[in-house]
Formats: structure tokens, sequence, C-alpha cells
């Protein structure tokens, strides 16, 4: 069986393209693969959260994913920062990584871009801590989005150093885990592309009924059809998508055919649409809510999670240890 491991973001709540996205593919990924999950909570610091926001940002995404069936009984679900054997690993991994191959990175030249004034050592060798995540486990597979596809070849990278320095078959080289059935677009409000953090255009589970009714009536939307049976236009057909998902296939058919006859009204709509997400998402809401508010749960996850990476990373430590020449008198 593969060793799949996912890496998450600290910061950012979930909204519907991720639920009906990454998170629906992670569900069904657990079940077939050894799968571990964990909170990238190291990687934030290159950012400089409050204590505060970085202990509640990590608190919010366990909850939220946990909510949503990440299941601990059948993935191991951990915060990085549990697990002291991924930084020792970054430690061995960063004497093999150039600072020519780190300064090239697409993601590293953008910072240097956009924040000249903070280029910390930490954003430089991000790859190599990420890189450590991944070989800790000897993952095989790893599901990255395109912004990520350069983290992942410097893993690979990585590996194929070590093993060729030391001789040795020791680590995967890790690839990209594909979802195999095209992943779920989901479209934003603003008439054009899909719900994104940065777009600004999404619903988030954790949004309450007002702030969805809100964004709902605000979505773009055009003129409406002079002819009958006329092609729908995109922001409409975005209203559609939204609805395929959250409405029953009879509303759907309705809106359909009001507006082939070029009677629809967009405010009924988007009235029916924020209503159906609403009924949809509460559910949802009220789970994320109750087990972020249930601390003894989220230890007892984040503790069995770590002791399960730990088990497997201080196996993968004390074999590289070994290689490299640390050895016992
Ligand atoms: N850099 C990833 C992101 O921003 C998060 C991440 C950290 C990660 N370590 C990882 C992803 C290891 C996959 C594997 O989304």
């Amino acid at each position: 069986m593969d060793t799949v491991l996912s890496g998450i973001r600290s910061t950012g709540n979930l909204h519907l393209g991720n639920y009906f996205g990454a998170v629906k593919n992670f569900i069904k990924m657990q079940e077939e693969n050894n799968c571990y999950f964990f909170i990238a909570d190291y990687h934030s610091l290159t950012t400089y959260p409050t204590p505060e926001d970085l202990h509640n940002n990590v608190k919010s995404v366990l909850a939220e994913y946990l909510a949503t069936g990440l299941d601990p009984e059948k993935s191991t679900i951990y915060v990085q920062s549990d697990i002291p054997e991924i930084p020792e690993l970054y430690l061995l991994l960063n004497m093999n990584a150039y600072v020519g191959e780190l300064e090239r990175t697409t993601s590293f030249k953008d910072k240097v871009r956009t924040q000249p004034n903070n280029v910390n050592a930490g954003l430089l060798t991000y790859p190599v801590l990420m890189a450590a995540d991944i070989l800790i486990h000897k993952s095989h597979k790893v599901p990255v989005g395109k912004d990520q596809e350069q983290n992942l070849e410097m893993a690979r990278k990585f590996a194929k150093r070590f093993n060729h320095m030391y001789k040795v078959n020791y680590f995967p080289e890790p690839q990209p885990y594909n979802f195999g059935e095209a992943l779920v677009k989901v479209p934003g409000l603003d008439g054009t592309g899909k719900m994104g953090k940065t777009a600004g255009n999404g619903i988030y589970l954790v949004d309450d009924d007002k702030s969805i009714r809100k964004k709902v009536m605000r979505a773009v939307t055009d003129s409406g059809p002079t002819e009958a049976n006329s092609i729908i236009t995109e922001p409409i057909q975005n209203l559609f998508t939204l609805m395929g998902l959250v409405s029953t296939p009879d509303t759907v058919d309705f809106f359909k055919e009001k507006y082939a006859s070029c009677e629809i009204r967009y405010g009924d709509m988007k009235k029916q649409l924020a209503e159906d997400i609403i009924k949809f998402v509460m559910p949802i809401r009220e789970k994320i809510l109750s087990i972020k508010s249930n601390n003894d749960y989220l230890r007892k996850v984040a503790e069995q999670g770590a002791e399960q990476a730990r088990e497997n990373a201080s196996k993968t430590l004390r074999e590289v240890r070994e290689i490299i020449g640390f050895r016992k008198f």
C-alpha cells in the first residue's frame, strides 16, 4: 500500500471549493492508502503570526478537517510542530541543499519581489522543510496543487541526492498523487473563474446565514436572456453549477426552464440558491463549531496522531543517522 502524505496550510478556512474539491478527495484517498495528514504550522512562522493566532489557526484547521471527514481511525492526523524528528531531518537535508537552487525557486523569487524587507532564511529553505515533511515518512505520493509542484520536485531532488551521496536506495522519490477523475471545479461568485481564497469570491463553511445571503445576492449576473433557448452565459452558468451542488435536481430544472423561456428572475434564483447553500452548510458548520469547542477531543486526536507519526518518524531518523555515520560507540 502506498504511503500518501498531505500537508495542510495552517491558515485559512475551508470554502465550498475546498469542500467539493480537495476535501472530498482526501476522504476517498484515506480509504485506499496509508495516509498521513499534517498541519504545517512551522511553515507559517515565515509570516510571523501572533502566538494566539498561530494556536487558533491550527485549532480551526484541525476542527474543519475533522468535521468534514478526515478520520483519525483511518489516517494519521498530526500537527507538524509535535514531531521533533522533522526539524532534525530538515537540518540534515539543509547540508545538501544548495543556496543557488533554493534562490532560483519561483516561490522564493516571488517573495523577494513582493516583500524585499523580509527575505528570511526560513523562506529560502522552505522547500527543504517541506522535503523533510515528505521524506520523514518515506512517502510515495503527495497530492499537490499547481503552486506546490516545484516544491515536490525539490523533495525528489533531495531524496535522489541523499541516495546517491550515500550509495543507498533509501528514500523513495515522492510522486504527485493523482485524484483520478477530474477535480470538481467550483466557481466563485464573481462571474468568472473558480472559488478561491485569494479571489475573495468564496463561501466558507463557517460563514453565518446572513453573510451567505449577502454574498449570494451580490453575485455577478448579466442583463438576462432575450431569446428563447439561448446559451447560458458564464456568470449564470456558475450559479447553476453551484445550484447543482447544493439544490435538488427539480430546483435546478425549474430555473433552467425559466431561463430557456426568458422568464427567469435572477433575484429569485439567488434567493433560492442562498437558502439551499445555508441548508447544506448548516450541519457542517455546527459540527465544526462543536469540535472546535471540544478541547479534550482535539487534544486526544493531536496526541494520538503525534504518537503514531513519531513512531514512524523516529525509525526513519534512526536509519538516516546510521547511514550518514552518526553511530554509537
Ligand atoms: N507548502 C504547502 C502549502 O502551502 C504546505 C506543505 C507544507 C506541504 N509541507 C508540505 C504540502 C508537505 C505537501 C507536503 O500548501
